[in-house]
């Protein structure tokens, strides 16, 4: 049944697929979204007390992020803010990249907020979790492969709650709500409001690219498959090219990308390769791939203090 479900109906066309009764409760994403809006909605300068810092945690105001630096005439438009897992200041893991503690908004302001964001954190871990046990068994793989220390077991999990302006797009001018990227990890679970606005481009070699609408589906989660496992798989899973484009609504997102362990080789699976099929990719560090990525398509917010 999971076999079926993965392969043959969801991730060959693309790497999207919706997910329902994964066990997250409705009232509770409506709750997640309904703080979310309540940060955004704070003053500028309320938020900019909260700035990103070297650890990826904390907010990312406008056009901080740049997706596609070629088709771009700047950067995204979009504010976000980054909520990782706790890791405290004296344990060991917090000395390396992405592992750290989080920033939180002071209780005064936002009462319920950390607790809201925590607890979505953890259970959207878990349907991960859930989801990397089908992915396991759809290549032949034992299904606690992605549960392995260098992986799952002590993954990077981003929260990423986005807020996109009201502003239109304009693709022929460079103008994008979220320009053109794949994501880079393993899998992302994607929560969004009513408004439609993200697109998918199966082919991105084709030419004139053909985009289309994911259509927002309430509760569900959208799941795309990210570059990690398109190499782990050989491109039998394949991460799909895909963007936002703003339609003159403000759009509010939920973004929760998962990666293994920064310290994970990723390289092509035993099942995904054959003489006649032999790896597409090199053996990667985790760590190198995504620092990389993220230098490419992130401001210098040390250019704010
Ligand atoms: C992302 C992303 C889509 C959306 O943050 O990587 O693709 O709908 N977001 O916000
Ligand atoms: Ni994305």
């Amino acid at each position: 049944m999971c076999r079926i479900f993965l392969d043959e109906i969801a991730c060959l066309d693309s790497g999207f697929f919706y997910v329902i009764n994964h066990g997250i409760d409705k009232e509770f994403m409506d709750e997640v979204f309904s703080e979310s809006k309540r940060f955004f909605n704070l003053p500028e300068q309320e938020k900019m007390k909260l700035l990103k810092n070297e650890k990826s945690r904390g907010y990312t105001p406008l056009f901080d992020e740049n997706l596609n630096p070629a088709n771009q005439i700047h950067g995204d438009y979009k504010e976000g803010y980054y909520i990782g897992i706790e890791v405290s200041e004296d344990q060991s893991d917090a000395q390396k990249p992405f592992y750290g503690p989080n920033k939180w908004p002071s209780e005064d302001i936002l009462p319920r907020w950390r607790k809201t964001m925590e607890k979505y954190h953890q259970e959207a871990l878990e349907v991960s979790r859930s989801i990397s046990r089908l992915i396991a068994l759809a290549l032949g793989l034992d299904i606690n492969f992605f549960d392995q220390p260098e992986m799952l077991g002590n993954p990077i999990a981003t929260l990423r709650l986005l807020h996109y302006e009201g502003r239109t797009s304009e693709p022929a001018n460079g103008i994008f709500g979220a320009g053109a990227h794949t994501d880079y990890g393993l899998i992302t679970l994607l929560a969004t409001d009513d408004n439609y606005g993200l697109q998918i481009c199966k082919d991105k070699d084709a030419k004139p690219q053909i985009w289309e609408y994911v259509p927002p589906l309430k509760g569900a989660f959208i799941v795309n498959l990210g570059d990690m496992l398109e190499r782990w798989s050989n491109c039998f899973f394949r991460s799909t090219l895909h963007r936002v484009l703003g339609n003159g609504q403000e759009r509010f997102s939920i973004a929760f990308f998962v990666e293994p362990s920064h310290e994970c080789i990723v390289e092509c699976l035993p099942t995904c390769q054959s003489e006649k099929n032999p790896p597409k990719f090199p053996p990667i560090k985790c760590e190198d791939y995504i620092s990389q990525k993220y230098k490419d398509t992130h401001a210098d917010l040390s250019s704010y203090a």
